[in-house]
């Protein structure tokens, strides 16, 4: 079991983004880009899902073992995609990273400036000392987004997600919080 969070999700600006909470008002944003099958290809929810399944999405996501953003384009407040983390371990001072985008707005860099921004309130703000992130072996475009904000491939978990279409390989990837400037003398 994880533990909850010890802080909301701040809003968070980007040069061509705002990040703020993820609502249930929402529901019926996420529900037009993520059940899009490619959007969906290598997550655990089926394509073509009802709205009811991204409210459900949504309540599960917006508790207290998960923090999340809806990611926004000014000037509209529209959620073109998500950031989240989940099984965070304050024992440990880590947790895991989540994202998806709207197909509309891929090959941006639009998820890279989001999930960066995420990373660096994660280390700076929540003090977090590793971040982790899953992705399938075949999802080579997230693989791109975590090789870029510098998480490195640690390895291969065969089988370890199972959803409606059977078992997947998990690659694991994973970023360290960067040194901290020592403090000086006197
Ligand atoms: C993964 C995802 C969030 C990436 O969003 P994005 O805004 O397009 O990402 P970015 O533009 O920041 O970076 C994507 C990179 O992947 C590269 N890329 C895209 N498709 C690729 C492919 N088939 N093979 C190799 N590289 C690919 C792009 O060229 C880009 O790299 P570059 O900046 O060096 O050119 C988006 O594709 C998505 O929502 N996918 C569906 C949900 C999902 O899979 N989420 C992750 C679950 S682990």
């Amino acid at each position: 079991m994880s533990d909850a969070f010890e802080a909301t999700p701040v809003e968070i600006l980007t040069p061509r983004l705002r990040l703020r909470a993820l609502l249930p008002d929402d529901a019926s944003a996420v529900h037009a880009y993520a059940f899009d099958p490619e959007v969906a290809r290598f997550v655990p929810w089926r394509p073509h899902s009802s709205e009811l399944f991204a409210k459900g999405l949504i309540k599960v996501i917006t508790q207290p073992q998960f923090l999340n953003w809806a990611m926004t384009k000014p000037p509209t407040d529209l959620a073109i995609g998500m950031v989240f983390m989940h099984s965070f371990s304050k024992q440990h001072q880590k947790a895991e990273i989540a994202f998806n985008l709207a197909r509309a707005h891929w090959n941006q860099g639009l998820a890279t400036e989001a999930v960066g921004a995420v990373l660096q309130f994660a280390f700076q703000q929540l003090g977090l000392n590793r971040i982790e992130a899953l992705c399938m072996p075949e999802n080579l475009s997230s693989r791109k987004v975590l090789e870029k904000l510098g998480l490195a491939f640690e390895g291969r978990m065969r089988k370890a997600h199972h959803r409606y279409d059977g078992f997947h390989d998990m690659d694991l990837f994973a970023v360290l919080a960067p040194p901290r400037p020592a403090s000086s003398p006197g």
